[in-house]
């Protein structure tokens, strides 16, 4: 895992070239009067969606998610936050909507555990997955479910407390490739491989394997929550740049 990782505050937007993938981290935790700000940026669909939620606390890191989305967003684009439309691909995919042209760039969100990560790009399909590394939750039942044969073997291949670590590397790996796709879990998750020793670099084994590059990397903002982040897009000529979110 790519330990050492600088998340760095720019004072003004980074300018994004082709060849680079800027990653924003940024704390879902936030009070009131910022989350009051943000929610008046949604549209009405995602207001409805927020309506949604059972638990307050699932409610409030979501409309902190998609405030910062199109925060985030609206810097690249050089617009407001509230007028970026999305638009879903068939399989729940938002991508900015840009009347059936390529749009300006591409983008992907995920969140855990009060925190989110975007990940944008300029011209690459891009998927991104961050997890709360937790030992409960990296069980033999959950390993046997959603890993192939082969990840199953390498994982049982080490030894006790780095087993989790490589529990969280393999399944924010995988799910960076399905999302990085779009396609969600219709990509039966046994018909590809990731690499997953800590010791080892983040490494795809799929059909498509000439289409992406993926990096591993270490997301956490406290150090008593520790967590797993991975990115995939296209190409192999990029690198990726870490940015803090800060309101
Ligand atoms: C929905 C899914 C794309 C990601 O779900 P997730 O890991 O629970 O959630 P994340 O926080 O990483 O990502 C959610 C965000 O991805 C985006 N997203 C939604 N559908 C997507 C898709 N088909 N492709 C890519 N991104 C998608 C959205 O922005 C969403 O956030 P929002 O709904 O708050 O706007 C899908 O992969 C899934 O259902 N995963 C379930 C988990 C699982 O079983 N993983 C197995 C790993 S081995």
């Amino acid at each position: 895992m790519r330990a050492g990782v600088q998340w760095v505050t720019p004072v003004e937007t980074p300018k994004l070239l082709d060849d680079e993938v800027h990653i924003w981290r940024a704390s879902l935790e936030m009070d009131s009067a910022a989350l009051r700000r943000f929610e008046s940026l949604l549209a009405a669909d995602e207001r409805i969606r927020a309506e949604r939620f059972m638990f307050d606390r699932d409610r409030n890191r979501f409309i902190a998610a998609r405030g910062i989305l199109r925060g985030a967003l609206s810097r690249y684009l050089a617009c407001s936050p509230q007028i970026i439309g999305f638009v879903y691909g068939p399989r729940g995919k938002p991508a900015i909507a840009s009347g059936g042209e390529q749009p300006p760039i591409h983008f992907n969100l995920s969140h855990a555990h009060g925190l989110a990560l975007i990940g944008i790009t300029r011209k690459r399909e891009i998927g991104i997955d961050v997890e709360l590394i937790r030992s409960d939750f990296a069980s033999q039942e959950i390993t046997k479910r959603y890993f192939s044969p082969k990840e199953i073997d390498r994982l049982n291949e080490i030894p006790g407390e780095r087993r989790t670590e490589a529990f969280f590397l393999c399944w924010t790996r995988k799910e960076a490739y399905i999302k990085a796709k779009g396609d969600g879990l219709h990509i039966p998750l046994d018909s590809f491989d990731v690499s997953l020793s800590p010791d080892e670099p983040a490494q795809l084994f799929c059909a498509d394997q000439s289409r992406w590059k993926i990096e591993t990397f270490v997301p956490s903002i406290v150090p008593e929550h520790r967590y797993a982040g991975a990115v995939v897009a296209e190409g192999k000529d990029w690198a990726a740049r870490y940015f803090e979110w800060k309101q």
